[in-house]
């Protein structure tokens, strides 16, 4: 029997938490943030399940969108970092890629392109400082833009730091520097999924779901259920070992772990080899037949061990690491890390099995 360590992506799930996304903000458009292979769910699935309700798809670079067209995704794609160079920009217009524009010398790029009807979308830095212009610019760029040929409809976007936080007075100030550009008239889109639920003012034309997308939540303190979501990702593995071991035993590299009482260790079959994190410590939750258990011993790179201590565990059961009955958030909080970062490190290694989708998915 091959190895068992699964990632079974819950497609359904994907589509009912971009449903829960428009329904916060029933005014705007919602375009899917599928980008590093839909936080490695698998993005021509991903967005293949979408493809029937989404208003479109984000992605960060033209090699991303590049794929999803190949895959005969039609719908219209955000390049959120914009073009990279000269050749990105004919890419775009070649695919009718939505570009967003955050620096001069991308600007300089499509001064030499033919007319055509490019959509872009002027970053603002409102405060991050990390992509995009300062508000003072703006005006004077967009009526230079609106100069040249190739550039159709011309809309703003920018990011919040600290959504994930939304008591944090700097949404606010984010949204006034946003707001200092009214006067020029133009659509807006700012809201990433912590926005989404929790900033309605920040709604605008365009929001761009991610992880809430994902089944996770995006704000501190709090699982994805919390907020109506449901885990997509639900990562597997089995028991493959069962040992009995006396106090004073040790359990694997390190010897972090140290038995205190006669204890049943049971070994499964996943470990930073899959994704899963090695900053995953003694006591960090596992799922087996719906009760929880502790990881005792440091994770290794294909197993990790744990204490099933008193439970009826048997070779073979199913192990569930994070998903359904156990949140990523969870797990995430063990290694001081974000679910963002557990989803999308799970490696090539570990089979997606796609459930819930009406048609057969690469
Ligand atoms: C520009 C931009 N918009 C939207 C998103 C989606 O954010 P989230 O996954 O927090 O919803 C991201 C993700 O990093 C992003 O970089």
């Amino acid at each position: 029997m091959a190895r068992a360590t699964r990632a079974i992506i819950n497609l359904h799930a994907l589509r009912d938490n971009y449903q829960l996304a428009k329904s916060k903000a029933p005014n705007s458009r919602a375009y899917a943030v599928v980008k590093a292979n839909a936080y490695g769910h698998g993005m021509v699935a991903a967005a293949n399940a979408l493809s029937a309700e989404a208003d479109g798809f984000a992605v960060a670079c033209v090699d991303e969108a590049i794929i999803l067209r190949q895959a005969g995704i039609l719908l219209p794609i955000l390049i959120l970092e914009g073009a990279m160079d000269e050749a990105e920009c004919n890419t775009a217009l070649e695919l009718d890629l939505e570009l967003v524009l955050h620096h001069e010398q991308q600007k300089q790029w499509l001064a030499k392109l033919p007319e055509s009807a490019l959509k872009v979308w002027v970053k603002v830095d409102s405060g991050m400082h990390r992509l995009g212009f300062s508000p003072q610019v703006v005006p004077a760029l967009v009526s230079e833009l609106r100069t040249l040929p190739v550039v159709g409809e011309i809309q703003l976007m920018s990011h919040f730091a600290c959504a994930d936080e939304p008591q944090n007075p700097f949404n606010q100030q984010q949204l006034a520097t946003l707001n200092t550009l009214e006067p020029i008239k133009l659509n807006w889109s700012m809201s990433n999924s912590a926005a989404i639920l929790t900033l309605p003012q920040s709604h605008g034309e365009l929001i761009r779901p991610g992880i809430m997308l994902y089944g996770a939540s995006p704000i501190q303190g709090q699982q994805g259920p919390d907020a109506g979501l449901q885990p997509v990702m639900t990562l597997q593995s089995e028991v493959i070992a069962l040992h009995q071991l006396n106090p004073g035993d040790t359990v694997g590299y390190g010897q972090s772990f140290k038995v205190e009482r006669p204890a049943t260790l049971a070994v499964v079959a996943i470990g930073y080899g899959d994704g899963y994190p090695r900053s995953a410590g003694n006591g960090t939750p596992v799922l087996i037949k719906g009760q929880q258990f502790p990881i005792a011993g440091r994770v290794s790179m294909d197993m990790i061990t744990v204490d099933v201590t008193g439970a009826e565990i048997l070779l073979g059961d199913t192990v569930t690491l994070w998903g359904t009955g156990l949140s990523a958030d969870i797990i995430a909080d063990h290694c001081q890390t974000i679910a963002y970062e557990l989803f999308c490190q799970v490696t090539p290694r570990v089979n997606r099995q796609y459930v819930g989708s009406p048609s057969p998915i690469k």
